[in-house]
């Protein structure tokens, strides 16, 4: 299979075509995910969450993610890689911004996803320069959790709505080559993917947008601590995985395993 790129997810868009994102931190993980086929692996810093066990994704650091990063890379042939830039990996500085996206391109990231809007546009514009591909994420932003008093549904009313589609258009503007919307209404999700030209990536964000994206552990039912509402789960992995725990147990201690095949 031919390797994803920025222009064959444009032409997806053009044509009308869904996109296909889902995230993944390891090797057999993105290996099942590449596997299937889906256009986008974001490695995301919802790590902290799903894999660490954490409240939030602050804690995250740049070594985790390029860890991850670089595992992933590894696995994957055709899924085009983002590598998330962690809290604080971007914001502080543009030469920061610059020197830590461009560690994620050099373990095998095609791009990387940074959090905001507006107050991000003269990172875009710099990564951007430097080759470094960008896909913008507005919305709930997990990032400024304690600026919004939690995970809350953005872009309600018409000001703050009118302000994500302005915003959009300004990440579009600055090079961002497409653009996760979260938390946000359907009818917003369609107008802003209606008036920008990048492919937008929705996660509770309706069904018009060019793609869709969700945790790999929430659809597999590998994460249980919350569900957010946006989250379809597909399969039960965590009951299937204790039940075969469970049975292992059982044949370890009445004695059935190890039988004959699995002994020289
Ligand atoms: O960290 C993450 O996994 C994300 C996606 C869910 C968009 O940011």
């Amino acid at each position: 299979m031919k390797k994803v790129t920025i222009q064959s997810l444009v032409k997806k868009k053009s044509e009308g075509q869904k996109i296909t994102a889902l995230t993944a931190y390891d090797y057999p993980t993105a290996a099942m995910v590449d596997e299937a086929g889906v256009d986008i692996i974001l490695v995301g810093d919802s790590v902290g969450v799903v894999v660490q066990g954490l409240e939030n994704t602050l804690p995250v650091t740049m070594d985790e993610m390029l860890y991850h990063t670089r595992i992933v890379a590894r696995a994957t042939e055709s899924s085009m890689v983002l590598g998330d830039m962690p809290f604080l990996s971007y914001q502080p500085s543009l030469s920061e911004a610059v020197a830590n996206a461009g560690r994620f391109i050099q373990v095998g990231a095609q791009g990387v996803k940074i959090e905001g809007g507006g107050n991000v546009v003269h990172i875009i514009k710099e990564l951007t320069k430097y080759d470094i591909q960008v896909m913008a994420h507005i919305g709930i932003t997990p990032q400024s959790i304690h600026r919004y008093g939690g995970y809350k549904v953005q872009g309600r009313d018409k000001e703050t709505a009118s302000k994500l589609l302005e915003e959009a258009k300004m990440v579009e503007e600055a090079g961002a080559f497409s653009l996760v919307l979260e938390g946000i209404p359907a009818d917003l999700g369609k107008s802003i993917t209606a008036s920008v030209g990048i492919p937008t990536i929705g996660i509770g964000a309706g069904p018009h947008c060019d793609g869709q994206i969700l945790v790999i552990h929430d659809i597999l039912g590998l994460f249980d601590r919350f569900t957010p509402k946006f989250v379809k789960q597909y399969a039960n992995i965590k009951e299937t995985s204790v039940d075969a725990i469970k049975k292992y147990m059982t044949e370890v201690e009445d004695g059935t395993f190890p039988g004959t095949e699995q002994s020289y």
